[in-house]
This record gives C-alpha cells, sequence and structure tokens, in this order.
C-alpha cells in the first residue's frame, strides 16, 4: 500500500500552479505557517511534492544522494537547454558530465579568470553618467554575460560575438516576468506557431543562438588553438577514461546551460548585494573600510579573501536564494528521512528559501547582518545557496570569486546611491527570483 504524504494542501492543483508561478515565496510562507517545516504541494501537470525545509531531513537527504534521481524532474528545462543538459541527466552520464565539466571551474584555474573580471566590471561601471538614475540589474546582466562570453565560450570581440551577445539577451529576457514566465510551466503554452507567439520567437532565438555556437565550434575544430584557455576550449580537449571526447551536441547544450544556470543567478545576487550595502550605511563604511586597508597594487585574488566582503556576499546568498527551491529529488527506491518514510517515485523539494529564514537558525532573520557570517559555521543543510550533493551547483566557486571581486572594483572606485527610497521585493523571472523593477540607483560622484 502506498504510505501517505505529509500535510497534503487541499487547495485544487491549478490554484497551486497559479500561485506558485505568481508567487512563490508567498506560497511557501503561508503553507510553511500552517504545516511547519514538511507539507506536501499538487502542481497540475506536475504531480505531487512533498516540500521540506527540515535541517535534519535535509542532511539525510543529500547524505543519500544515490537513491534520488534529479535530472528527470528538470525536464520543463528541456525545450530551452537541450536534451544533453547537465541539469537533466542522472546516473552515469550525469557522473561523467560533471567530471568532464569541473576542472575548469575550479582551484588554480579560477585564479586565471580574475583580471578579466575586474576589467569587465570597471568597463560596465565607467559607463554610468554622474546623477542619471540606472537600473543595477541591467548593469550586472552585461557584466555576468561579458564574463561567460570571455571565461566560458573565448569570446570578447567580432561578429559573432555581437550577435551572440544581443541574441542571448533576448533569449533571456523573454521570461522576465510572472506571466511571461508562465510559458516555461504550461505545456500547452509551449507551440511553436511562428514568430509571432511567444514560444515560437523563443525557438526562433535558441534555433539561431545554435547556429552561432555550431560555427564557433567548427572554426575551433579547423583552426586549432593550443593556447587558448576558455572554458569552451578545455571542454573540446578533454577525455573521459574510455578517450571520448564530448559531441558537438553536448558541447552545444553545455554551453547553452552554463550560460543558463551561470548568468541570471549571479547577476541578480549581485544586484541584491549593492541594495543592501548601500541601504545599511554602516554596512557599506564598515566594507569601504576593509577595502581601504588593501595594498594599491593587491591582486585579485587577496581582494576574494576580504572577510567581511565574503561575509556580506554569504548573507545575501542566505537572503535571496535565486531559486526558491532546489532541484527536485525523485526517490528510486523506499526511502527513510528523519521521521518520515517515502515510496520510490516521491518528488522532495528541498526549500533553501524556507531554511534560510527559519529564526532557529537565523535569528531576526529578515534583516541584512553579514556578521552573522563571522561568527558563526552553519551546516550544509543549514546554509545551502549553491544546493548539496552530487548536484551542487558547478558554478559556486566561480560565482562567488565574480560577487566578490565584482564588488570590490566598483565600490572602491565608485560612489553609488540608491535612487529610490521604497522598499524592493522579489518576483518570479522564468525558473529564478529577482528583484522588481531590478534596483535603481545613482552614481554620486565621478571617480
Ligand atoms: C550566485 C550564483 C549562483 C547560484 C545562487 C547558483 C545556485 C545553484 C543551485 C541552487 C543549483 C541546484 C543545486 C541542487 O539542486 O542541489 C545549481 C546548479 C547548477 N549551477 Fe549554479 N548557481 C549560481 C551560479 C552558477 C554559475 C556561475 C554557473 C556556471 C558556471 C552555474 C552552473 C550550474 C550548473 C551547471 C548546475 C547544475 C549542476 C548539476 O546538475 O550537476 N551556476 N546552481
Amino acid at each position: 500500500m502506498m504510505s501517505q504524504l505529509p500535510n497534503q494542501i487541499t487547495a485544487p492543483a491549478w490554484v497551486q500552479l497559479f500561485n506558485w508561478i505568481v508567487d512563490p515565496l508567498g506560497f511557501l510562507d503561508k503553507y510553511t505557517q500552517k504545516y511547519s517545516d514538511v507539507f506536501t504541494m499538487q502542481l497540475a501537470g506536475l504531480g505531487l511534492s512533498v516540500v521540506i525545509a527540515n535541517p535534519k531531513a535535509i542532511q539525510e537527504i543529500f547524505n543519500q544522494d544515490a537513491k534520488f534521481d534529479m535530472g528527470r524532474g528538470n525536464e520543463l528545462a528541456e525545450p530551452l537547454l537541450g536534451r544533453n543538459s547537465l541539469l537533466l541527466l542522472d546516473g552515469d552520464r550525469h557522473r561523467r558530465e560533471r567530471k568532464l565539466l569541473m576542472p575548469p571551474f575550479h582551484g588554480e584555474r579560477l585564479h586565471t579568470y580574475a583580471t578579466q573580471i575586474c576589467k569587465v566590471a570597471d568597463q560596465v561601471a565607467s559607463q554610468w553618467q554622474t546623477g542619471q538614475p540606472f537600473i543595477v540589474r541591467t548593469s550586472m546582466q552585461n557584466i555576468s554575460l561579458e564574463i561567460i562570453l570571455q571565461v566560458v565560450f573565448g569570446l570578447s570581440e567580432g561578429e559573432r560575438y555581437q550577435q551572440l551577445k544581443v541574441l542571448l539577451t533576448e533569449w533571456l529576457d523573454m521570461t522576465d516576468s510572472p506571466s511571461r514566465s508562465s510559458m516555461l510551466f504550461l505545456k500547452f503554452l509551449q507551440k511553436d506557431w511562428g514568430a509571432w507567439t511567444p514560444w515560437g520567437r523563443m525557438q526562433q532565438r535558441q534555433r539561431q543562438i545554435h547556429d552561432l555556437l555550431q560555427a564557433e565550434i567548427d572554426e575551433r575544430r579547423t583552426k586549432g588553438d593550443e593556447k587558448r584557455s576558455d572554458v569552451l576550449s578545455l571542454m573540446m580537449a578533454v577525455r573521459d577514461e574510455t578517450g571520448q571526447a564530448m559531441s558537438d551536441e553536448e558541447l552545444r547544450d553545455e554551453l547553452l546551460t552554463i550560460l543558463f544556470a551561470g548568468h541570471e543567478t549571479t547577476a541578480t545576487t549581485l544586484s541584491w548585494a549593492f541594495y543592501q550595502i548601500h541601504q545599511q550605511p554602516e554596512v557599506r563604511e564598515k566594507l569601504l573600510k576593509e577595502l581601504e586597508s588593501l595594498d594599491a597594487h593587491a591582486s585579485p585574488m587577496s581582494m576574494a579573501q576580504l572577510p567581511y566582503l565574503n561575509a556580506i556576499c554569504q548573507e545575501t546568498l542566505r537572503m535571496y536564494p535565486v531559486i526558491p527551491v532546489l532541484f527536485p529529488r525523485i526517490s528510486k527506491v523506499p526511502v527513510k528521512v528523519a521521521d518520515y518514510s517515502f515510496d520510490a517515485e516521491t518528488t522532495l523539494w528541498i526549500s533553501p528559501y524556507l531554511v534560510h529564514y527559519r529564526e532557529d537558525v537565523y535569528p531576526n532573520a529578515h534583516h541584512f547582518e553579514p556578521e552573522r557570517f563571522l561568527d558563526r559555521q552553519y551546516s550544509p543543510a543549514e546554509y545551502f545557496p549553491f544546493g548539496g550533493g552530487s548536484r551542487r551547483c558547478l558554478g559556486y566557486a566561480l560565482a562567488q570569486l565574480e560577487m566578490k571581486l565584482v564588488l570590490a572594483t566598483i565600490l572602491s572606485k565608485y560612489q553609488l546611491a540608491l535612487a529610490d527610497d521604497k522598499p524592493v521585493k522579489l518576483q518570479r523571472r522564468g525558473f529564478t527570483l529577482a528583484p522588481t523593477g531590478g534596483v535603481r540607483m545613482v552614481l554620486t560622484e565621478k571617480p
């Protein structure tokens, strides 16, 4: 007999789906107040899922990773990223692909990107005009797209670079509001009736992006250039245990996956950091003091080691997790998690948002307090902005380096202020959560 799932929400499944698309955090808050830290929701078309915000249960799920599939639960992303995307793979294929993709994003390799990151941040900031409000999120998106194009795709000039930049921005902006995001969740909207329908336009842009990426891959294969250090070149050179290289289709899908997973997420988190730093004068002053303590010729890597800057980034990632729930964990066999027993084929949704706002772990959780990350360490089940287990974010080290270097480069040179004094709220942007309006700021003094 199937075991009963805990605390099932009784509202109709389509009402739950609507609320989930429009206001995912309001939805999570409402039911965690009613049912505490484990409850079951039902989204029309997506079935039953158990939401988990209990650190003990989460630790046990991370420890039993091999009993869950996580790729097949991401099928909503397939039309965007392609079937070879790391996000959609499970089992041996996922292990193989991750092993091939890991090295460029970790260890010493990262240091080689640091100078490029600082340069890009400075270039984008130098275009701000004194007294003219601008949207921080747009600037941060320009920075993170440029970094991905340079560091990952190895492109910084030429016609293909220009075309890709425009197309990729348009492609990602197509889901920039809750209503425009609904096409990702509602299969009946996913019909290609030509360029005048939203889905048709999205598909058309995607085909153009594919063609440009394929042309780049073809050119690299024929020209060859052993001195290149970008991620695409490393991906093309790598071989698995059987001597097999990645196919063109795999390369293309992984490039889009890295862009999709790494671009919006980093830009959004950086926008929140700018917002919080400028909302609280004492945080900004403390950070500026720390930045001033650095030698004028300090290396980018020494900036990245500053403790208060690090604490600001950690606290931003705590308060503003970019996705409300991690990738769905679908049990392959019956599992026991804390006090709960789940049958095979149960979908578990771990929520970083709910855990990161637990008052028992983070007192005064709605307040931005970087000091909490100087005073104590949190366990991987209490703090996991990058997820956990075998599925932990591939780009977590690059993302944190990028955040620190962009903040340090800009704040040590440019004087900024918030342009509005209204509090900024979160809203859905595709699969992610972003600040409504993107945070308006103004440059108060030209350097
Ligand atoms: C602040 C920035 C970022 C945040 C908050 C973030 C967060 C996450 C989270 C929560 C997951 C799901 C993990 C899970 O379910 O356990 C994930 C997966 C992933 N992220 Fe990130 N991410 C960020 C930046 C990046 C960057 C820069 C890249 C690219 C280099 C990237 C590439 C990926 C990939 C490829 C996966 C899928 C991993 C897999 O399925 O094995 N992310 N990320």
